[in-house]
């Protein structure tokens, strides 16, 4: 079999974009594909995102349409919204979807977008997991579209390029959850200065940041998350669940950053970032406790922390042998 080829989409293609977009609309009941009523541009779609200022893409193999990807530019804050992303259900799994996705950033980045935004419906579970593999987390309300499908679309949005750390509300940090076990169980498999033994199951990492987004949704505790050039690289938690004589201080919990993205200053921006909105949350004291010797202590003495005290033999490490932790303080500006 040949292999599948990337090239800009026609208006010709039209006959295998709607075959496509039908089929996969099939596999998820009551979804219907009206093209006349509800999707006329389809007949001429090169066209149609020519004229708004973006681009489309077809994955062919032996003269079949098995993927499709385009993107145009928003109004607001110089974003690109990624659209009609589909791939034939035979084409899954190998990678193609992966492809489509970074050719639509990288132009969608080389027009200079900041950040990158995309519908889906909420029926469409296979493609939230792929989007937030990808670092797309859910913003804002749901969109409901009074079509033939009755579809109701949740927003996804990353920043497109940089490094940038933002808070997550409830959804997004919902959304967030399976990107940031991935990055727990490679950081914990690393075996250094979190409180978990290697191997750590991912339904073990899923678990710890549901917990995390149950306290977000009560408010009891801030998620930030850094994103290098799209990627989700790194996050660290304001805990604000203490108890009712400390309504002035918070915990700083869980900095972790991909270990295959470290050394570039997302710890650093992290750990600022946490620091402000601690700030910005009325607490004025900060305590943090981590494992001696390791590198987050370079990283808080280096920030200006001061160190509190050691527990001898407080944790153990991935070796099982017994570890000191420090405990830092410092209050906000
Ligand atoms: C600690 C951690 C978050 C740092 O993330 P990072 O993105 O690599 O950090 P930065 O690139 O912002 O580095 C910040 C500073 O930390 C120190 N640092 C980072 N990596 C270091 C290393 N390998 N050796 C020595 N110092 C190091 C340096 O002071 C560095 O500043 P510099 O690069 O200007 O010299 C990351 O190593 C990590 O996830 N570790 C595992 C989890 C952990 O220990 N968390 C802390 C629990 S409280």
């Amino acid at each position: 079999m040949s292999a599948v080829t990337l090239r800009p989409g026609r208006d010709a293609d039209a006959g295998g974009y709607i075959a496509l977009i039908a089929a996969c609309w099939a596999e998820y009941p009551g979804c219907v594909l009206d093209v006349e009523g509800e999707a006329p541009e389809l007949r001429a779609l090169a066209t149609y995102f020519a004229q708004a200022g973006g681009a489309l893409w077809t994955a062919e193999r032996e003269g079949a349409v098995v993927g499709m990807v385009a993107t145009r530019p928003l109004r607001e804050d110089a974003a690109f919204e990624i659209c009609r992303m589909y791939v034939a259900a035979s084409e899954r799994g190998t990678g193609l979807a992966q492809r489509l996705l970074a050719t639509a950033e990288d132009h969608a980045r080389g027009q200079g977008a900041q950040r990158l935004v995309l519908w889906t419906d909420t029926r469409f579970e296979r493609s939230h997991r792929f989007y937030e593999r990808r670092g797309y987390v859910r913003q804002g309300a749901i969109r409901i579209l009074d079509d033939l499908s009755k579809s109701l679309e949740f927003r996804y949005a990353k920043p497109a390029r940089g490094l940038v750390v933002e808070a997550l509300d409830a959804a997004a940090a919902a959304s967030a959850e399976r990107r940031l076990a991935e990055i727990l169980a490679a950081a914990v498999q690393e075996g250094d200065g979190l409180p978990f033994l290697p191997p750590l199951p991912a339904e073990a990492a899923r678990g710890v940041w549901r917990r995390v987004s149950a306290d977000v949704a009560a408010g009891t505790r801030l998620l930030l998350v850094a994103w290098l050039d799209g990627v989700m690289a790194g996050t660290v938690q304001v805990d604000l669940g203490t108890p009712p004589n400390q309504p002035h201080r918070a915990e700083i919990a869980t900095l972790v950053v991909d270990p295959a993205l470290r050394r570039r200053g997302i710890g650093r921006a992290l750990m600022r970032r946490a620091e402000q909105a601690a700030g910005r949350a009325g607490r004025r004291l900060l305590t943090l406790e981590m494992p001696a010797g390791g590198i987050a202590e370079a990283l808080c003495r280096d920030l200006g922390w001061q160190e509190a005290g050691r527990i001898p033999g407080h944790s153990l490490d991935a070796r099982g042998t017994p570890r000191d932790a420090l405990l830092f303080w410092r209050r906000t500006g």
